[in-house]
Formats: structure tokens, sequence, C-alpha cells
């Protein structure tokens, strides 16, 4: 292979990672800005007053806003839903979202519908520029010009707030924009939205929302070199943000094959239910979207989901005896006062953790996240608590931290790969918590 295609291939490879595979929230000191007095949540609810002449489109669209989940990225730290300036980490720099308020300035005020749907569909913003595929496009070109119009409306009777993200952080060449044609070129699904008259209203209903605003699969499909989804792979379970977002597939041992449709609709209304809780960057997706959705329409997502065939099942061999026994003294003394002994724990508080699909990932990630660094399940109207998972990094050594999670991935029914020490110190170096860290309800000062 030529200099000039490898270093195309580079630059491309880098791009991949510029997509949701490699989305992350930064931390960055940003200007303070006065939050409004309504909560992001009471925000994405107001009721839409029936005297203006599009009152119908105005509610679909602030349905659909939540639906795309618009809020969890283009919002940042203590700012007004909309209005952006969270930025997303990547391995290679950092990509601020755009203010998309009615602002005439800052905003998108003065694009038109057809600008709005070119970005939906295309990825190209009102100057015709490609925008990165951090931007859900290849997800949202599945909605229907209707419904992008609703949101466009929608969004320009929003109240203008006038702010300006930071520049993105891109090193050269991954700052210019044109390189993202040539990813779209190769990865971008041409295939709009068609309903499979083989399968039932409501299933082509969840295949519309899991495939389309939902972007489930942005998180939940693995992806190749390239940040694209892997083929045969749909939902196969992928890994962002130093999460894992578990397989959903029908799969008995790391995937959803024991939850019913409604364990899943009461998950996605709930964010917990009688086999899991929602943590990690599900949390954000429960309490801006999913919680927000009528139950018709998380039933169709369930029922969506429900239906993709199991991935291939994986067996390991059985850990060593004493890493079990280490692991389980670990368990005993620092998990069991909620999690209780036997992981049954409560369901709905305290997930059980047997047969848990979520610790039986191949990759430990996501489990060695929560433990190191503790998380909190999103909050719903239904569930306005926010339970929280202490933090452990301050408390176990690498070595214990392995040991207690390859004892729960093997006990009570769940069964999954011995996890290394080595892996503890490597995360806990991304997560940045070498230093101690402590989360709010571990009763330490941070
Ligand atoms: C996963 C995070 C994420 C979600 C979810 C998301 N966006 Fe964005 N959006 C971004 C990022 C990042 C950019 C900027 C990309 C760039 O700079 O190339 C962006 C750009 C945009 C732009 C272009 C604005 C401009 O000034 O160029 C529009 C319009 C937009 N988003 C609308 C939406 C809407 C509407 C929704 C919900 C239906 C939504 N976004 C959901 C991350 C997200
Ligand atoms: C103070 C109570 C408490 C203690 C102690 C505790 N947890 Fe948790 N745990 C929670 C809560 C609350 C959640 C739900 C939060 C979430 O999923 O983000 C949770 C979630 C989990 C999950 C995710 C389950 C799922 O289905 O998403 C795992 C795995 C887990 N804990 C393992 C452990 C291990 C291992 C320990 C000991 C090192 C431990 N927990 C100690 C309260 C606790
Ligand atoms: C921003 C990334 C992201 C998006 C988008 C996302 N998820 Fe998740 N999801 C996760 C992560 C991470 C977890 C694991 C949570 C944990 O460990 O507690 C998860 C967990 C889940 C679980 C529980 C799986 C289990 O075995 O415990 C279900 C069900 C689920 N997601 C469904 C969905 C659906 C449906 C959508 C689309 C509406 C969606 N997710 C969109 C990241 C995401």
């Amino acid at each position: 292979m030529s200099r000039r295609w490898l270093a195309i291939l580079g630059g491309l490879s880098a791009a991949a990672a510029l997509g949701l595979a490699g989305l992350a929230t930064s931390q960055a000191p940003l200007p303070a800005h006065p939050s409004s007095a309504v909560t992001p949540v009471g925000f994405l609810t107001q009721p839409i007053a029936d005297n203006a002449p599009n009152a119908d489109q105005l509610r679909r669209g602030q349905y659909l806003v939540r639906a795309g989940d618009c809020v969890s990225c283009h919002m940042r730290d203590g700012g007004e839903p909309l209005a952006g300036g969270l930025g997303l980490r990547t391995p290679f720099g950092v990509i601020y979202s755009p203010n998309i308020t009615s602002d005439r300035d800052t905003g998108i005020g003065t694009w038109t519908a057809d600008q709005f749907h070119r970005a939906m569909h295309d990825g190209l913003d009102d100057q015709g520029e490609n925008l990165y595929p951090a931007f859900p496009y290849p997800w949202f070109r599945k909605a229907s010009r209707a419904d992008d119009d609703a949101i466009f409306a929608y969004l320009h009777t929003t109240p203008p707030v006038h702010y300006t993200p930071p520049s993105n952080r891109l090193p050269f060449p991954l700052n210019i924009r044109f390189i993202v044609k040539g990813w779209n070129l190769l990865f971008l699904k041409s295939t709009d939205f068609a309903p499979d008259p083989g399968q039932s209203a409501e299933w082509n209903r969840g295949a519309y929302l899991v495939d389309g605003l939902g972007h489930c699969g942005g998180c939940h499909t693995p992806k190749n070199l390239f940040g694209a989804d892997k083929s045969g792979k749909v939902f196969h379970g992928g890994t962002l943000d130093n999460w894992v977002a578990p397989d959903l597939t029908g799969n008995h041992h790391t995937g959803l094959g024991d939850w019913t449709a409604d364990d899943i609709a009461e998950f996605l209304k709930t964010g917990r239910n009688a086999h899991a809780g929602a943590g990690g960057s599900m949390a954000d997706v429960i309490t801006y979207s999913t919680s927000l959705l009528s139950d018709q329409d998380r039933h169709a997502m369930a029922v969506y989901i429900k239906a993709q065939a199991a991935s291939l099942d994986v067996r390991t061999g059985a850990p060593d005896a004493d890493v079990m026994a280490r692991g389980a003294a670990i368990y005993s003394d620092a998990c069991a006062s909620c999690h209780l002994e036997n992981g049954v724990g409560q369901p709905r508080p305290f997930p059980p953790l047997g047969h848990n699909a979520m610790l039986q990932q191949s990759d430990p990630t996501g489990l060695l996240h929560l433990i190191l660094a503790g998380s909190r399940i999103g909050t719903s109207p239904s569930r306005p608590s926010p339970l929280t998972m202490p933090s452990f990094a301050w408390k176990l050594t690498d070595q214990q931290t392995a040991d207690v999670a390859t004892y729960v991935r093997n006990s009570w029914g769940n069964q999954a790969s011995t996890v290394w020490a080595s892996s503890v110190r490597k995360l806990r170096h991304r997560l940045d918590l070498d230093t101690l860290r402590y989360t709010e309800n571990s009763g330490d000062q941070r």
C-alpha cells in the first residue's frame, strides 16, 4: 500500500474514533453560564399551548427531541438544554456539541427546514460542511422528512440562548471536515427507513425508533477499525467511554434472552427492573429520552429488540479456585451489604447480580468501571430518586478489584472470563483514578 493511501486510512480511522465509538464527556473548564429556572426534564415536557397554529406539529417535535436524546449531548453541566457546549472526548481530541436553540447568532435560528433535514440526513451543516459522526446522523437519517420538519419547527420555538461553545480541539488532519466525506462514502448506509411488511405495526414502529432517532446501535453495536458498525453484529454489545453497552440480542448469557418485552419496557421507563439497573452512559438515555416516551413506544422498542437473534454463546473455562475464594471474601466485606449474600440483591433498588448479563460481557470494562468509579441509576419521572453505587477505587487494590470482579462474573449462574489486575490498573489510569476519588454517598469529602 502506498504511503499516501496509508495516511488517508490513518486519518479515516482517526475520524472513525470521532464517532460514537470514542465518545466520552470532557470535564474541561467552561465559562460559567447561568442555568435557567426549569430543569432539563421540565423543559422537555413543558406543555405546548393550543393557540399555536401548528401546536400538534410542535408537540410531535418536542416528543421527537426526547426520542433522539438531543439533550444528553447538547447540554453542558449547568447549562441550558440544547445550548450545547458539552465536550465529547475522543482519543484524538474534543468535539463540542453546538448550540441548537433558536438563537440567530449562535444557534440555528437562521437555518431553513431544508438545511436542518440535510444535517439530520446527510450530516452537513448550513454551509454544506461535513459534521463529524459524533453527531449520530448515521442513525438519524432514518427519521422521516415529516419528523425532521416537526423537530425543526419545535427547535425554532425554543427560547434563544446566546452562547457559543468552545472550538473543537482536534489535531491536523482531523480538523479538516472534508475527511468525513471519505468515511461517509465507505460506511454511511444509503437506505432510508422502509417498514417490513412481514412484521407487525408495533415491530415496525420499534424498528423506526430504535434504529433511527433512538440510535441505540450507536453504543450497543460493536465498531470496526473505522468506527462503523461491524457487519453481522448488530446489538452484540459495544465499548465506549470506558463503559460496555451490553449485548441486546436474545443471548441468555450475555444478552436479553431472560428478559420479557415488558422487562425491557420497564427498564426504558424507570432505569431498573427485576434484572438490572441503568448506570454509565445509559443513565442519561433513560433520564432525557426513554423515560419521557409513551408506554406504547417503549413497548414497540422492546418488541423490536426482543426479536433480535441471539449472538453466539462463548463459554470460558472456570477460574482459579484461589481467586474465587479471595473474591468471595471481598464480596462479603464490600458488596453484600447492598447486593446481599448470594447476589440476590433487592430488585429495583439494588440490582441482583445472579444471571446478570451486564457483568458477563466478554469485555469486563463496564463492571470494572462501576466498581472503581461507582455509578448512578438514571432518574425518571416515576423513579425520581437517584440510587448510587459507591466508588471502590480508594478501598480496593487492583488485585482485589480483579478478584471480586472474577468472583461475581462466575457465581450464581454467571460465567465469564477471569479479570486480570493489569486490566484494572490500565482502566484506573484511563479514568484518572490513580489519585483518590470519592463518590457523594461514600460519606467522605471530595
Ligand atoms: C451523541 C451525541 C449527540 C446527540 C444524541 C445529538 N447530537 Fe446533535 N450534534 C452532536 C455533535 C457532537 C455535533 C457537532 C458535530 C460537529 O461539530 O461536526 C452535533 C451537531 C448538530 C447539528 C449541527 C449544528 C451546527 O451548528 O452545525 C444539529 C442541527 C444537531 N446536532 C441537532 C441534533 C438534534 C435535533 C438531536 C436530537 C434529535 C441531536 N442533535 C442529538 C452530538 C449529538
Ligand atoms: C451502598 C450499596 C452498594 C454497595 C456496597 C455495592 N453496590 Fe453495586 N450497586 C448498587 C446500586 C444502587 C446499583 C445500581 C447502580 C447502577 O447500576 O448504576 C449497583 C449496581 C451494581 C452492578 C450493575 C448491575 C446491573 O445490572 O447493572 C454491579 C455488577 C454491582 N453493583 C456490583 C457490585 C460489587 C462487585 C460491589 C462490591 C465491590 C458492589 N456492587 C457494592 C449499590 C451498591
Ligand atoms: C450513549 C450510549 C448508549 C446509548 C445511546 C444507548 N445505550 Fe443502552 N446501555 C448503555 C450502557 C453503557 C449500558 C450499561 C449500563 C450499566 O452498566 O449499568 C446500557 C444498558 C442497556 C440495557 C440493559 C442491558 C443489561 O444487560 O443490563 C438495555 C436494555 C439498553 N441499554 C437498551 C438501550 C436502548 C433500547 C437504547 C436506545 C433507545 C439504548 N440502550 C441506547 C449505553 C447506551
